[in-house]
């Protein structure tokens, strides 16, 4: 036996038992004749204490920072006891020494406060995945895969696997293809996700179906996004959106109470996209804090009083103007204000600069534009932007899409500044009605935003029908029938991001042949991609829906972190690259022969 307990298990009602422990060197420390050292596995640090004795061994064979040790000892009270750690008031007295292995000396320190920085810690990822910090997250992941599973066995879905091996069919991001040796010349895709397929086992009647399983989606890599993740990935027949709304909410809620042991008693909130984008600016708010959009457009023609027959022309020219009042910031000075001015002018938010209102404390108001404007028009803004005597009402103006994003960006960077966005708070919302199509200005044509399989409004299946999705004039497209179409569509947002996206899906050939014609698929193209499931619609699909959860995010975030990379055991950085296996890599030429293909790299 290697061990006869771990090192986290050891607590003072085993004092004066004989034990044998093994694991990693944390640390060492000696003081003369005694040496303590710091025994780690995964459960825990037991401190050891060798005895004169052992140290003449130990001198001898000098042990370093991550040797693997056996030792054998007895269990004493500890001098000096450590509160924090739960094997603190103990150590135990080592009797007899096995080194293992050996150890290099790390590239960096084993600990939650490591040197080491984010290359060097993905290149030994095994090492990185050693600390505690690191390992929480992997322990948080496990418990909340674990959660979603329960509950999901629990309602009657069942997990199927679906392929990895299969038709490249670009679901909006472009695919990873694996070439087939068997097929020259052919390729097969790895799944952006198992859409196509769930739907299948739908019409094959498995009516609650689910997997966790890894997507892969070759596209610009963010904190919240790698090449391949995982999805808890589900489908239902005979649904409404409302069974589909109700039974998730109730998983991410099982999940949080399992996970986190917090009881999310309230009903999760809905809000429409078309609500969302004009209350918060995007389509996932971060609702822990309010700080709503304020539209000023109406109310932003200069005063009469002060400048008859002027113009402001920031405002006049602007699509949209826009304000956000922030809370207890009216004593910001003009250094504060500069900086902020400075942070909407950079080119990520690309604004030309920031107005700003102060709403003093004495309720006097004074703006950054009082030659334009007079006090009771600054009280409009305020009441409009719901602004407090205190406050400051931050105000941008410009083409409506990027003025939108912008006062979005600068409304979650004031959250954080003013420390309203609480890692351990969690509020969830429901985002529903996306439009059905936008509008692609590079091809002149319209997309899926969710994805082709989704389905349209009932109310709005004719609109779809009747109209011609030609696109005659492309500045006009806001007018096309097309524009106004609300999909059977949801997202599930926590916090500001959004950790799961579904849809009730179109189940008739005929809609499904209009919806790709409405994409600019021709009925060859659309019969060639997705003849498998249009034939398998022919025999008796039942209506049906569904929703992917992004797991990687939905750990991340209950875990405190937007990053996913902290998350998942061996993630890529963020050219894609796992610099520890280090792929992708050149294959032999053997290889390559094998799958008659010839590399031929393209200059630039
Ligand atoms: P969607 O594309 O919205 O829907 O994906 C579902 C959820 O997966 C997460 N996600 C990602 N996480 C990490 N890295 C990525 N690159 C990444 N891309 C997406 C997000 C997202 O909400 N088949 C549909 C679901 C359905 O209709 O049922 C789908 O894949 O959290």
């Amino acid at each position: 036996m290697y061990r006869t307990h771990t090192c986290g298990e050891l607590r003072s009602t085993d004092l004066d038992k004989q034990v044998t422990l093994a694991g990693w060197v944390q640390t060492i420390r000696k003081f003369g004749s005694i040496t303590f050292i710091d025994l780690r596995d995964r459960y825990g640090i037991t401190q050891l204490l060798f005895n004169e004795q052992l140290n003449t061994i130990l001198d001898a064979n000098p042990l370093g920072r991550e040797f693997v040790l056996q030792i054998s000892g007895k269990v004493s009270e500890r001098s000096s006891k450590n509160v924090n750690i739960p094997t603190g008031e103990i150590e135990v007295l080592v009797s007899d020494l096995k080194v293992l292995n050996r150890s290099a000396v790390p590239p960096f320190t084993i600990q939650d406060d490591t040197d080491g920085g984010d290359d060097l810690r993905m290149k030994y990822r095994f090492l990185d995945l050693r600390r505690n910090a690191v390992k929480k997250n992997i322990e948080l992941r496990y418990a909340v895969n674990r959660a979603a599973r329960n509950y999901l066995h629990l309602h009657n879905f069942i997990d199927i696997e679906t392929p990895f091996l299969i038709k490249s069919t670009p679901e909006g991001a472009r695919d990873f293809v694996v070439p087939s040796r068997m097929n020259p010349g052919e390729f097969y895709a790895l799944p952006q996700s198992p859409q196509t397929f769930k739907q299948l086992l739908m019409v094959s009647g498995y009516d609650r179906y689910y997997q966790v399983v890894k997507c892969f989606r070759d596209e610009d890599l963010r904190a919240d996004r790698q090449p391949e993740f995982t999805q808890i990935d589900c489908e239902m027949a005979f649904v409404e959106q409302e069974d589909i709304l109700q039974m998730f909410e109730g998983m991410v809620k099982f999940i949080f109470k399992e996970v986190k042991g917090i009881d999310y008693s309230e009903t999760v909130k809905r809000i429409t996209w078309e609500e969302s984008m004009w209350t918060y600016g995007n389509d996932k708010p971060d609702i822990r804090f309010d700080m709503k959009l304020g539209i000023l457009k109406s109310i932003s023609k200069p005063s009469e009083t002060i400048i008859p027959e002027g113009a402001f022309k920031i405002f006049d020219d602007a699509e949209l103007v826009v304000g956000i009042a922030a809370k207890a910031c009216a004593d910001y000075t003009r250094k504060q204000l500069d900086e902020l001015t400075d942070w909407v002018k950079r080119p990520q938010i690309g604004m030309t600069g920031l107005i700003y209102c102060k709403y003093n404390a004495d309720g006097t108001l004074k703006s950054s534009v009082d030659k334009f404007f007079d006090e009771s028009k600054l009280k409009e803004w305020a009441i409009k932007t719901n602004a407090q005597p205190g406050d400051v009402i931050f105000i941008l103006a410009g083409r409506e899409e990027r003025t939108l994003k912008a006062i979005s960006s600068l409304r979650l960077y004031m959250g954080e500044r003013l420390g309203l966005r609480k890692a351990e708070e969690f509020k969830l919302l429901w985002v529903t009605d996306f439009p059905l199509f936008e509008y692609d200005d590079e091809n002149n044509r319209w997309v899926a935003r969710h994805h082709p399989f989704t389905s349209p409004k009932p109310e709005q299946v004719q609109t779809m029908i009747n109209n011609d999705p030609a696109i005659s004039n492309a500045n006009e497209y806001l007018q096309h029938p097309y524009a106004s179409i609300k999909a059977n569509a949801y997202d599930m947002v926590l916090n500001g991001n959004e950790i799961g996206g579904g849809s009730i899906r179109i189940f008739q050939r005929d809609l499904q042949e209009k919806m790709f014609a409405a994409l600019g698929m021709s009925k060859q193209e659309a019969q060639h991609k997705f003849g498998f499931l249009l034939g398998a619609f022919e025999y008796g699909a039942p209506p049906h829906g569904g929703i992917a959860f992004g797991f990687d995010r939905l750990c991340a975030i209950l875990g405190g972190s937007e990053s996913i990379r902290d998350f998942i055991a061996f993630p890529k950085n963020n050219t894609g690259r796992d610099v520890m296996i280090d792929a992708p890599s050149t294959i032999d030429l053997k290889q390559l022969e094998e799958l008659q293909i010839k590399i031929d790299l393209k200059a630039g």
